[in-house]
């Protein structure tokens, strides 16, 4: 943390291992989904604190496909790093591994981005410090952000208009 320059990518990347326990596993012995997006929350949360060093929450968790499965006994390895930052909000991407300790090997099993949004003691947003990007691929992935964002935007505006609709339609029964 300390060797890095601050707002940097290499600033906010967090590494973490978990070991998966029989209570995180469904009856087949393998890792339940939502555990995994959990610790990926866990994980997402902490690199976005270390780059705007305030509370966060989560405001959107992109698409989650689980590509392999993870089963008891092995260690989940989740990286995540910050990709960009606007006014309060920020983006966080994720890797997830899993490994076998027994043989040393690693399989890719998941990747999303998920979004935070920097708050203060009463929940309202607030500013947060822009990313720089250093490296071609933490460039490129900066510049390819925006359009993440627009698309999640979108999305939110959708749910939002919906979750107003149902509103209305919850008074109007209560008037009947
Ligand atoms: C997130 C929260 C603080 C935003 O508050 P708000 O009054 O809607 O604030 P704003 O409309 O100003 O949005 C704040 C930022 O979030 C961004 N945002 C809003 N919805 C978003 C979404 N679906 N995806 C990505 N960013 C989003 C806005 O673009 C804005 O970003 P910017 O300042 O960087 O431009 C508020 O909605 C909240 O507290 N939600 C619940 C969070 C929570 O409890 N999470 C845990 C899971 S239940």
């Amino acid at each position: 943390m300390g060797k890095y320059r601050k707002n940097t990518v290499a600033a906010s990347r967090v590494s973490m291992s978990e070991l998966v326990m029989p209570n995180d596993t469904n009856p087949l012995g393998n890792l339940m989904g939502g555990k995994l997006m959990q610790w990926m929350d866990i994980c997402a949360a902490i690199s976005a604190q270390r780059h705007c060093n305030r509370n966060v929450v989560t405001v959107a968790v992109d698409s989650v496909e689980f590509v392999n499965v993870i089963a008891l006994g092995e260690v989940v390895v989740i990286e995540g790093e910050i990709t960009r930052a606007y006014r309060t909000s920020m983006e966080v991407a994720l890797c997830v591994w899993a490994e076998d300790l027994r043989t040393g090997s690693k399989r890719l099993c998941t990747t999303s981005y998920y979004s935070y949004v920097a708050v203060d003691s009463k929940g309202k947003p607030v500013p947060v410090p822009p990313v720089i990007p250093e490296t071609k691929s933490e460039k490129q992935r900066y510049e390819e952000a925006q359009q993440r964002r627009d698309q999640r935007l979108k999305h939110s505006q959708k749910i939002r208009d919906m979750a107003r609709k149902f509103e209305v339609q919850g008074d109007e029964d209560i008037d009947e």
